[in-house]
């Protein structure tokens, strides 16, 4: 029996100032132009409908990586494109960037490049395919926000980031666009929209519960409720776009500020260093893999190559609530509630693989240093017996 159980990501909301004057976070990102929504899938989607608008094509289709957050999906479907899956690079969070091109049409509008948990896309390679093509580079940021220089970090012609929960900025709710093409302006200027109706009080009252729920003995507890199906991956229609609440608006600022002072270097180095011992031996550390080994993570990302094993250890570091989780666990063909939309794009069989392989390891600023060495000597005990 398990009594207590660390959340897979989990940062506190602050709430001690509020400010609804909005300049202080537009210099930030100055000079490039942000738009405030009520989610990160709003914010995608205005980006998507500002790229079907650009392009002006007939049947507008979007590129999108074969494993993602369903939320890519609701986005599309809602901006009018068909969401076209591409393939992952072998061991890798990424495109196959080498056949990608295979992808692109005269129906194409866009290219999503998602930063994968901290490990980010290869830009400036997607950026010149997106130039070449004259078409737009999405970049999606919800799993990942810059500790410095906020306004150079989003190369994209359009960037959105998500401020929902269990995100790097976690406010319950919130999503921005963030455009950094100035050929784009115009386009965003002339949407608008209205703001949703839920209380100041009430976000007040479910952003105090978020709080306590992060607790690890009230965690387990509210994780094993069925009903709840907490951390299952499930398709949501996006049903409308509303600018951000003014709630979120108010403590913005103070969340971002307090999320640009985070260090994760003890968690990191635990995990860098053990995973460095274990090369060749069945696990492969993403964020060194992918040559990106100082970024700021949401989730630490690891690959177990025996799909076996992987169930295995994953068994064993849940049974001690040690705050794993394997992420969406499927493609987006096999995430119900699409799989009939995308009943001709099931052969991905990278991200298929990935799906199969991977293991995120938690590192929000709850994770102790006693967590970390427990987490990494079950996987050192566990390849060692495999
Ligand atoms: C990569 C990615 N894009 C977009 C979204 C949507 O963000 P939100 O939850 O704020 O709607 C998510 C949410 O998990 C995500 O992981």
């Amino acid at each position: 029996m398990r009594w207590q159980q660390l959340p897979p990501v989990g940062n506190k909301v602050l709430l001690s100032s509020s400010s609804s004057d909005l300049s202080k976070i537009r210099r930030l990102f100055s000079p490039k132009e942000i738009r405030f929504y009520q989610s990160g899938t709003a914010a995608l989607a205005s980006a998507m409908m500002i790229a079907k608008q650009y392009a002006d094509k007939l049947q507008p289709e979007v590129l999108i990586p074969a494993y993602a957050c369903p939320d890519l999906v609701s986005a599309a479907n809602y901006a009018g494109l068909t969401p076209v899956l591409h393939d992952f690079e072998k061991n890798t969070p990424w495109y196959d960037i080498n056949s990608i091109e295979n992808k692109i049409n005269n129906k194409t509008v866009a290219i999503v490049a998602v930063n994968f948990l901290g490990i980010n896309e290869r830009l400036p390679e997607l950026s010149q395919l997106a130039r070449k093509h004259n078409i737009t580079l999405i970049e999606d940021s919800a799993q990942a926000f810059p500790t410095t220089h906020i306004s150079s970090a989003w190369i994209g012609d359009l960037a959105i980031t998500s401020f929902g929960r269990g995100k790097p900025i976690s406010m319950l709710g919130g999503g921005l666009l963030i455009v950094s093409n100035e050929k784009y302006h115009s386009f965003v200027s002339e949407q608008t929209f209205s703001y949703g109706n839920e209380s100041q009080l009430l976000s007040k009252i479910k952003t105090r519960i978020f709080n306590q729920i992060l607790n690890p003995v009230l965690y387990n507890l509210i994780a094993s409720l069925p009903f709840l199906d907490i951390g299952e991956t499930q398709y949501k229609e996006l049903e409308t776009i509303e600018n951000m609440s003014l709630f979120i608006r108010e403590h913005l600022f103070e969340n971002i500020s307090a999320y640009q002072k985070r260090d994760q270097t003890i968690v990191r180095d635990i995990y860098q260093f053990a995973f460095s011992q274990l090369d060749q031996k069945g696990i492969i550390d993403l964020p060194v893999k992918c040559q990106q080994p100082n970024n700021l993570y949401l989730r630490y990302p690891i690959l177990v190559t025996d799909p076996n094993d992987r169930k295995d250890l994953f068994q064993e570091l849940d049974r001690k609530g040690l705050g794993c989780s394997l992420m969406y666990k499927k493609s987006l063909p096999l995430i119900s509630g699409v799989e009939q939309q995308f009943s001709e794009q099931q052969n991905n069989p990278v991200a298929d693989c990935f799906a199969n392989q991977l293991i995120t390891l938690p590192i929000h600023p709850s994770v102790t240093t006693e967590n970390a060495k427990t987490i990494v000597s079950i996987i050192q005990k566990y390849i060692k017996k495999a």
